[in-house]
């Protein structure tokens, strides 16, 4: 099993380690982990040029191409980010816009749908669950077909300063989804809103030519 890591932040705080724990309990020694974080990526500028042209065209594919390529070769990816004023981390979200191109409406990669998807937060007090959404809903558009989210309060500015109880609950919480994701692996099917989306974007692309390479992805695939 290949598991793709892909930290939101630089630093080692409560979620890089939050994270880790999953990453003990789910990985057998016949498993490949590559790890990544995502600082450094500078902003989308909004050229479009990765959707009209190809992602090739993107004027940073050099600092984010390493990073797709290890997601499309994992059976398990797994996001983190500590929640910040409610959401991501700032560099979290450039990450992802480099990734729209792969959203279901434009070229989604065919491996997608067999993956698994993890999303982990961790906040001092509110926002661990809105940030894990946005992070599964990214992975949704996509097109994975199954994501678990772990959001943790650390009541914490730090791993080190992280509560006994709070830590032992996430031990617990980790062990109980590293279960769940063995279980789930070589069994996952998309389910009935990413067969829907799937469908409506089917229509679409067959009915507009708003983005001749995009359609030609798809003619390639054979979706439509
Ligand atoms: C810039 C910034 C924004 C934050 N925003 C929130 C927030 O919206 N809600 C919250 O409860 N905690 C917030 N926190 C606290 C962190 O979410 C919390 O300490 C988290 O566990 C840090 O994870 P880390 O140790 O991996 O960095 C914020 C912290 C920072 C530095």
């Amino acid at each position: 099993m290949n598991i793709t890591v892909l930290h939101g932040q630089n630093h080692k705080g409560s979620t890089y380690h939050i994270t880790k724990l999953l990453l003990d309990k789910v990985t057998t020694e016949n498993d490949t982990v590559a790890e990544f974080n995502v600082n450094g990526i500078d902003d989308c500028i909004g050229c479009f040029q990765c959707i009209i042209k190809g992602e090739e065209s993107c004027p940073h594919y050099d600092q984010v191409s390493a990073v797709m390529k290890a997601l499309e070769a994992a059976d398990v990816i797994i996001i983190d980010s500590p929640t910040y004023v409610m959401n991501v981390t700032g560099q979290l979200k450039t990450f992802f816009d480099h990734m729209a191109y792969r959203w279901i409406s434009h070229r989604p990669h065919p491996s997608m749908k067999d993956k698994i998807g993890v999303a982990i937060s961790t906040t001092a007090g509110v926002g661990a669950k809105k940030t894990t959404k946005m992070i599964a809903s990214q992975m949704f558009w996509w097109n994975i077909s199954k994501t678990y989210q772990l959001p943790v309060i650390s009541a914490a500015m730090g791993w080190n300063q992280m509560p006994d109880k709070k830590k032992q609950k996430a031990e617990r919480q980790t062990t109980a989804l590293a279960k769940k994701i063995r279980r789930k692996i070589g069994h996952v099917t998309p389910g009935i809103r990413s067969r829907f989306m799937f469908f409506v974007m089917k229509q679409m692309h067959k009915g507009m030519d708003y983005s001749p390479v995009d359609m030609k992805y798809w003619k390639e695939q054979g979706w439509i």
